[in-house]
């Protein structure tokens, strides 16, 4: 940090952020890496970028930037199901919505679960779309040892402080695609090109340097980080497999998780318990999260056909505390406190 301050380059596209960005492509395998200042923008500017216009088929359980972000690029989302078990955009629902008006797919790698990628790409390329991944929550998850950043047209990841790896704020576009890639460097700086003068649209979506010089650090111990957290959400798992109104999202034995979320569906017969356990939580003190219960349609997004499933999910989903060095003790108690809810 003092060698940043010491140098006197704070931001624009400064040497320790081309080292973080070499450092994401070296340990992580991404190729094509744009940083940018939120996994946002870098949604945003990965539309941008591959000249998306009309409709993108997105799921109906997702945070709202993944719309957000599609709304701010003029595009239209329609919104499909999601399939069950790792709740990601479910590939049959979203076929059923193809129009002459899609231009895209944009599918999430939802609580950092791979989107089924390979039904996916037959899809896009059966219709002759662009793929694109919310991967905001997914850095470092593999699918079959292949970096998840490396399936479609291009994938956003974010490094927001609340994720596995983080920037304070931050994001990052990969992409296969160089022309795309060079396009989200010039689009993140104003639409600058080699000139100086502004060839386009862009917009500021930097990442300074100290930002990078926290991805650089963190990105050492992010191995350390998983780790912790796949032992804490094994203990969660043991506590809870026998608690039927308590279902937690697994990975599958295909996928390196990072385990971003310990993500519980809790349900007695058709009668959602999220709320009812999250407010017994928080009289221990507990704090779990409701994600997307409240926030998972957004205004200006089309909805075609019911999303059962989605539907379901933001009445049942729970994330409960999990981070790297969480205290077993504390797990074992959050576990038994949602067993004692639900009973
Ligand atoms: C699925 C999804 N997309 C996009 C974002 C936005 O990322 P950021 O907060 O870095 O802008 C998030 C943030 O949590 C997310 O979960």
């Amino acid at each position: 940090m003092e060698g940043i301050w010491a140098s006197g380059r704070l931001t624009n596209d400064g040497p320790v952020l081309r080292r973080f960005e070499a450092a994401l492509h070296k340990d992580l395998g991404w190729d094509n890496v744009a940083a940018t200042s939120s996994g946002t923008m870098a949604l945003q500017l990965a539309c941008r970028a591959l000249q998306l216009d009309g409709e993108v088929i997105t799921p109906a359980f997702t945070f709202p930037a993944t719309l957000q972000a599609l709304r701010w690029n003029g595009l239209v989302p329609v919104l499909a199901d999601v399939e069950p078990r790792w709740l990601t955009l479910d590939p049959a629902s979203a076929a059923a919505l193809v129009t002459p008006r899609t231009c895209a797919i944009v599918a999430v790698h939802t609580f950092g679960h791979p989107a089924d990628v390979a039904a996916l790409q037959l899809l896009a390329s059966r219709y002759g779309l662009a793929l694109v991944y919310d991967a905001a929550p997914a850095v470092g998850v593999r699918v079959d040892g292949v970096p998840v950043t490396a399936f479609g047209d291009a994938s956003a990841v974010s490094f927001h402080a609340t994720k596995v790896m983080h920037t304070i704020e931050g994001g990052a576009v990969c992409t296969p695609h160089d022309d795309a890639a060079e396009a989200v460097r010039r689009l993140r700086n104003f639409g600058l090109g080699e000139s100086g003068g502004a060839q386009e649209y862009g917009t500021n979506a930097k990442m300074n340097e100290l930002q990078a010089a926290v991805g650089l650090s963190l990105l050492r111990t992010l191995d350390v980080e998983v780790a912790g957290r796949a032992q804490a959400a094994a203990v969660y798992r043991e506590l809870l497999k026998d608690v039927s109104s308590v279902r937690l999202l697994w990975p599958a034995d295909t996928v390196n998780s990072n385990h971003a979320y310990a993500v519980a569906r809790l349900r007695a017969g058709t009668a959602p318990l999220a709320d009812k356990v999250s407010v017994f939580l928080d009289r221990h003190g507990v704090d779990s999260r409701r994600y997307f219960s409240q926030q998972y349609r957004s205004k200006g997004a089309l909805c075609p056909s019911p999303t059962p499933v989605a539907d379901a999910a933001a009445e049942d989903v729970l994330c409960l505390p999990l981070w790297g060095d969480i205290p077993l003790a504390t797990v074992e108690r959050v576990g038994r406190l949602v067993a004692e809810a639900v009973a």
